[in-house]
């Protein structure tokens, strides 16, 4: 098995390479950014190429020179951004999504696996929201609520429509809202979460002034990592979608108890109520991750403590600035 990660220095590419890495495996990242700050301690373990998936011919080119059999499909704009610039959302989004498939096709690929996002079924209400947060499944029907979204849905129709029509196995995982280190240099509000615990850290003041009572599935970055490679290597798939995050809501003040603990002269201040992300888009959720369970093996690592844990560990050991 040889792997490439496109998106390989961001977030969720880093972690993934690193748990790769930690398996015996020399992942091959693919970023069009040289920012080495989220794979320093990997750097001699990885082959890091500077690239971009909309040069179809040159990922055609390094998909055959390294050989790859399996990618890890994660290059994408964020949500902000990608309202902020449709076209790039759409370039990067779906016709570098069309660049991934095209390469697999050409070259033999065996699996794609796809980050998707709660995005796609864009904004939850009704029994899936608040109060009574149903876990959300996977047959949800598509209703994006922001061109983020869109991008998702294009994706994971590209992706499927290549595996009945070339025999790719493309894998689409769903997540809701992640938080892991490196997130708040690229994900404005949808940071929140890793804001309030690297404020703690710096001795900074958090203040939101509401939001402190909504509920929303949360999973940490390494429960990511772990839900990519059970779907690179998992056999005897019956299905092709699913949804992966942690099937339990938290919210910010239960993020906040954890750090008071943790920094006890911490001074974070969350208002009440719901909705800290003030009208954005994205819906908060709950996931039903039955069958990321049964068919990948998939069941979440990391409880709110052991990821924030595991959070503030990363950012010492890879020395990041808070
Ligand atoms: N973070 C979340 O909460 C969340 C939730 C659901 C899904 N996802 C998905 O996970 C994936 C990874 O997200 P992340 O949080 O790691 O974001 P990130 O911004 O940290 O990583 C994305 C990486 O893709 C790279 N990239 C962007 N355009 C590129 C291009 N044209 N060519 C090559 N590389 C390019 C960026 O430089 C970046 O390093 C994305 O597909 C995202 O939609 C993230």
């Amino acid at each position: 098995m040889k792997i490439l990660i496109t998106g390989g220095t961001g977030v969720n590419g880093a972690a993934t390479a690193r748990l790769l890495v930690s398996r015996g495996q020399r992942p091959v990242l693919l970023d069009n950014r040289v920012d080495m700050s989220l794979i320093a301690d990997i750097a001699d373990d990885v082959d890091i190429v500077t690239g971009d998936i909309l040069d179809g011919a040159g990922l055609k080119e390094l998909v055959e020179a390294h050989g790859i059999t399996h990618i890890a499909h994660m290059a994408a704009l964020m949500p902000g951004p990608a309202e902020a610039n449709p076209s790039l959302a759409i370039a990067i989004g779906v016709d570098g999504t069309l660049n991934v498939l095209e390469a697999a096709r050409a070259c033999d690929v065996r699996r794609v696996v796809y980050t998707s996002s709660n995005a796609f079924v864009g904004t939850v209400s009704g029994k899936h929201g608040h109060p009574d947060f149903v876990p959300l499944d996977e047959t949800l029907p598509p209703d994006p609520a922001d061109i983020y979204g869109v991008t998702k849905v294009c994706s994971e129709t590209l992706g499927n429509y290549y595996r009945k029509r070339h025999g790719i196995e493309f894998v689409a995982l769903r997540y809701p809202s992640i938080y892991g280190p490196g997130k708040l240099a690229r994900h404005g509000v949808l940071a929140l979460y890793g804001k309030v615990i690297e404020d703690a850290m710096a001795g900074r003041e958090f203040s939101v002034p509401r939001g402190g009572d909504q509920r929303n599935d949360v999973v940490y970055v390494g429960d990511v990592a772990h839900s990519i490679v059970l779907a690179l290597n998992a056999e005897g798939l019956s299905q092709w979608t699913f949804n992966v995050g942690t099937a339990r809501g938290v919210t910010l003040k239960d993020f906040a108890a954890v750090l008071k603990r943790l920094f006890p002269d911490s001074r974070i201040d969350i208002g009440d109520g719901l909705d800290f992300r003030e009208g954005y888009k994205q819906s908060y959720c709950i996931f039903d991750i039955g069958k990321a369970r049964e068919q990948l093996g998939y069941s979440p690592q990391y409880d709110l403590e052991r990821g924030i844990e595991d959070y503030i560990a990363s950012i010492r050991k890879l020395d990041l600035p808070v």
